[in-house]
């Protein structure tokens, strides 16, 4: 059976980018293939964090995960911490990493280029390698990500599997500028729709969000980064193929399509919102999924870790 891994950073809220991106597409893929999918704490670390939130929302994304449809029957959820392999693996890979591949990812030379050096953690720059270790150690065939983890996983293009990237959601935009994408760093919450989000605050953002003066409705025109990526999303919580959309909405101005919008998010959350409450009021099972899903990785991680220090000529421990 092939395998497949992929994960999340348990910083902020989770959002449409992540669900659609991401974490809606493992679930299809847990009915086929071997999969495990964790939350990457060990990568949420890089920038400042709050070590008071840390666990919390550790414990919140795998819930996350669950309650979009992640079946631990299916697959193994775990957290990246629990499984030490991972920390010891990319600090082998770091050792034959050249630096001047980590110095080309984009996404460092942005964060670093807002914080400042002495600001900037030397994992902000290794993050690429944990992320390499973090799929070699399984030896995946996919990763299914959305499109801005691609560079990330380019850094050893022989030995990491090509990314699984959705034809549709694979780069959601924020609410606020069309041409950004929706992230959890952003500072304005306005900009992103959180999976968690209550009905109201769901309203509110959608009333708010960034729209154009054009006349009717239209995908892929470029001058309309917005109006495409409100379109999209309307077709991704709908289940609507985009022809639909276009039959649909064409014709509607921007009042009427953010009701239908607004309700067809609403009606796509609930269900997620209800099962993770259930999922969160029940910390033993919770607990147990985690330390399940850690034994099964685990196992597979430190066969191939002590496969890695045989080759590269370690001492064997007896
Ligand atoms: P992270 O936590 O930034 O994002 C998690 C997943 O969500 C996708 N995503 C988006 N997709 C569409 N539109 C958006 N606006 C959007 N924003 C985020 C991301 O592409 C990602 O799939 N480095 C990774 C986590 C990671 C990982 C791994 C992933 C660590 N190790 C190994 C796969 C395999 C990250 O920070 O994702």
């Amino acid at each position: 059976k092939k395998r497949v891994v992929s994960g999340v950073q348990p910083t902020g809220s989770i959002h449409l980018g992540n669900y659609f991106g991401a974490i809606k597409n493992w679930v299809a893929l847990q009915n086929v293939y071997e999969t495990l999918f964790f939350i990457v704490d060990l990568h949420a670390i890089t920038l400042p964090y709050d070590t008071q939130q840390l666990s919390k929302a550790t414990r919140s994304t795998a819930a996350i995960y669950l309650a979009c449809g992640v079946d631990p029957s299916k697959a193994s959820v775990f957290v990246q911490s629990h499984v030490r392999a991972h920390v010891e693996l990319m600090w082998l890979l770091s050792s034959t990493t050249p630096i001047g591949w980590l110095n080309k990812m984009i996404q460092f030379k942005e964060k670093s280029r807002k914080a400042g050096d002495e600001e900037v953690g030397v994992a902000l720059l290794t993050y690429p390698v944990l992320m390499a270790s973090d799929i070699l150690l399984y030896q995946s065939d996919l990763v299914p990500v959305g499109e801005d983890q691609k560079q990330h996983l380019e850094l050893t293009p022989e030995a990491v599997p090509e990314p699984l990237i959705p034809p549709a959601g694979a780069r959601i935009m924020s609410l606020t500028d069309g041409l950004s994408k929706m992230s959890k760093s952003a500072p304005s919450d306005q900009s992103r729709i959180n999976i968690l989000d209550p009905k109201d605050l769901i309203a509110n953002k959608i009333k708010r969000c960034k729209t154009d003066s054009f006349p009717s409705l239209e995908f892929d025109n470029s001058e309309r980064p917005e109006c495409n990526n409100l379109l999209s999303i309307y077709q991704l919580v709908s289940g609507k193929t985009k022809e639909e959309v276009v039959q649909e909405c064409q014709n509607m101005n921007w009042g009427i399509f953010k009701t239908l919008l607004t309700d067809a998010l609403i009606d796509h959350l609930h269900p997620i919102q209800v099962h993770y409450e259930e999922i969160m009021s029940d910390s033993g099972y919770l607990d147990e999924v985690l330390a399940q899903g850690a034994r099964n990785a685990a196992e597979i991680a430190d066969t191939t870790l002590h496969n890695v220090y045989q080759a590269m000529g370690f001492l064997k421990r007896l």
